[in-house]
């Protein structure tokens, strides 16, 4: 659950904060009704209410929302201005809004289960018409060398302070997506763009199977870079790209179990799927390596589960035997 503090890095991002303005300037009248989803402490919903906005609902389940009430107590009391301290597929409206502000996403476009969340609001909270902002997500990955992560987790648990053998520790936390901090010049292959939402009239997806990279940079392949560039309309865009100013957001990689030492003229294929469950976003990401000749050198097969799967026999038992 975010603190004020995340709350206010998020409205200190120049880039973002400016986007939303400029899309809520020209899309919020006097006679609009806004859903700020995922409000925060709702500066999005003060903002709609400054433009003139004629009724707001402000949703979100952390309690910092509640903060809100405090800020605009009149509209509060007038019905301008209602705000909801629960997940939004709780909330029933009187009157379904033009705008929606959904700004739910994180390192990746559906975090949190971000894309049931919209769905739902966009099926039940949003007027025939009305318009999710941003309205685009499209998304790319790139092959990557993860140098950082890698070596923050060989640090952890392979060199750790005790000299004991935690080698499968760090079997298990390989594999798996981590937030990076990989620059355009970690990049192995130029990038593909993977796929993309559409958020409007209801959230849509598309991807590509199956994605081919040709290896330009010789290095250590230890997963895939994703990043983002948001459509807020057709002009104003804000993107998490390795190259570009640092937003937010911040970007992920897809970890590979077993890194492997790529050449330039290598060819890495990829087929990375995502799935929608009410709570989250899975993933698996499977391919293979061939070199210049043609030759397979490695194959993997990885999933955002297995973090999960290793939980949930905790959750089992508090004694584990085996
Ligand atoms: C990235 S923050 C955005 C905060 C604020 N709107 C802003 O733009 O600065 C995403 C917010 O979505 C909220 N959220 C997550 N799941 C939600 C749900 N099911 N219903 C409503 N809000 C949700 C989170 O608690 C979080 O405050």
């Amino acid at each position: 659950m975010y603190s004020l503090m995340d709350y206010g890095w998020m409205l200190a991002d120049r880039q973002r904060c400016a986007a939303f303005m400029h899309v809520m300037r020209e899309n919020i009248g006097t006679d609009s009704v806004v859903l700020d989803l995922g409000a925060g402490p709702g500066l999005l919903s003060l903002y709609a209410l400054k433009l003139g906005a004629r009724l707001v609902y402000a949703i979100d389940p952390n309690p910092a929302i509640r903060l809100l009430a405090k800020l605009q107590p009149d509209a509060v009391k007038s019905g301008r201005l209602r705000i909801y301290c629960c997940d939004s597929r709780k909330v029933s409206v009187e009157e379904a809004a033009d705008v929606v502000l959904a700004d739910i996403r994180g390192p990746t476009s559906f975090a949190g289960g971000c894309f049931d969340i919209v769905t739902d609001a966009c099926a039940r909270l949003k007027k025939p018409g009305g318009m999710v902002y941003p309205q685009r997500d499209q998304i790319h990955v790139a092959p990557v060398c993860e140098e950082a992560v890698i070596g923050k987790l060989r640090s952890y648990w392979l060199d750790n302070l005790l000299d004991v053998d935690a080698s499968v520790v760090f079997r298990h936390e390989m594999g798996q997506i981590r937030d990076s901090k990989a620059a355009s010049g970690d990049l192995l292959a130029p990038s593909q763009k993977w796929g993309a939402v559409e958020w409007n009239p209801v959230p849509r997806m598309t991807w590509v199977d199956s994605l081919c990279f040709e290896i330009e940079r010789g290095g250590r392949l230890d997963g895939f870079l994703q990043w983002f560039d948001l459509a807020f309309d057709n002009e104003t865009t804000v993107s998490n790209s390795p190259g570009s100013e640092d937003v937010v957001y911040g970007r992920c990689s897809f970890l590979l179990s077993e890194p492997v030492e790529v050449s330039p003229g290598w060819v890495v294929t990829l087929s990375l799927r995502a799935f929608h469950t009410p709570s989250r976003t899975h993933w698996t990401w499977s391919g293979e390596v061939r070199d210049a000749s043609g030759m397979r050198r490695h194959s993997f097969s990885e999933s955002s589960l297995k973090s999960t799967s290793l939980l949930a026999i905790g959750a089992k038992s508090d004694v584990i035997c085996e």
